[in-house]
């Protein structure tokens, strides 16, 4: 999907469910943890980004095997030094129905999207962003409430942009590391100056 549409199809409607009703971010509503539970749209929204940019992911999780395992003609001896790619695991066709797109509505148990592409219930670990196990992300509840407070005020509070026009239609080039390898800018402008005050002054 092309960012503008994001922005219309997905950006939007969140404005539309979530914004405060007289147009002034609620810091109260801001951080009710049951409105936080129930943003079920911003939680999709959340993972669908995470799927197609798993930010820590794509710089390969590195584990040491167990146990020796044979997959197909490769065998992985026990001690191995392995790298997990979860931006692979992310983007496999044989889990994803249409990987290459951002869906959130993927992430809605009712959506035939939700099923892999046999239609079937997709593996637990085609999917990981705060990779698992015993060492899964230590600060993962936490960033996803994060997320959805600080996302929220932005979302509600500010009107973004593309500097570049070319990032509307495109995505930044991908090289395997922490960081893309080019820069994108975002001019951020205040939807409400009088909102945002009152929320720096509190
Ligand atoms: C969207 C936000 C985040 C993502 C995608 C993320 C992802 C990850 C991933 C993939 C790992 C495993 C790395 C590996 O095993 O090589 C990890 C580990 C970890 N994360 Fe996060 N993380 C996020 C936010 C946070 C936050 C907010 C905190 C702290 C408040 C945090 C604390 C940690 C810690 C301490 C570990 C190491 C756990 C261990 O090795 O036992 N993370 N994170």
């Amino acid at each position: 999907m092309m960012l503008d549409e994001i922005q219309k199809d997905v950006i939007e409607p969140y404005l539309e469910e979530e914004k405060p009703a007289d147009g002034k971010v609620d810091l109260n509503a801001a951080f009710d943890i049951d409105r936080l539970k129930n943003m079920e749209f911003f939680g999709r929204l959340f993972n669908e980004v995470l799927r197609v940019d798993p930010v820590a992911g794509q710089a390969l999780l590195p584990r040491v095997t167990t146990r020796t395992e044979r997959f197909g003609n490769v065998t992985i001896r026990k001690g191995d030094n392995i790298l997990i790619w979860n931006h692979g695991l992310h983007h496999n066709p044989n889990e994803w129905q249409r990987p290459l797109e951002f869906l959130p509505e993927r992430w809605d148990p009712t959506s035939p999207l939700f099923l892999t592409p046999e239609g079937k219930k997709r593996s637990g670990f085609s999917y990981l962003p705060f990779a698992t196990g015993p060492r899964v992300c230590f600060g993962k509840v936490f960033a996803d409430y994060a997320v959805r407070i600080v996302g929220g005020l932005i979302l509600t509070s500010l009107d973004m942009e593309f500097v570049e026009e070319k990032w509307y239609t495109q995505k930044p080039y991908f090289n395997i590391s922490a960081n893309y390898a080019e820069n994108v800018q975002i001019r951020a402008t205040f939807k409400n100056l009088t909102s945002c005050l009152a929320y720096l002054s509190n």
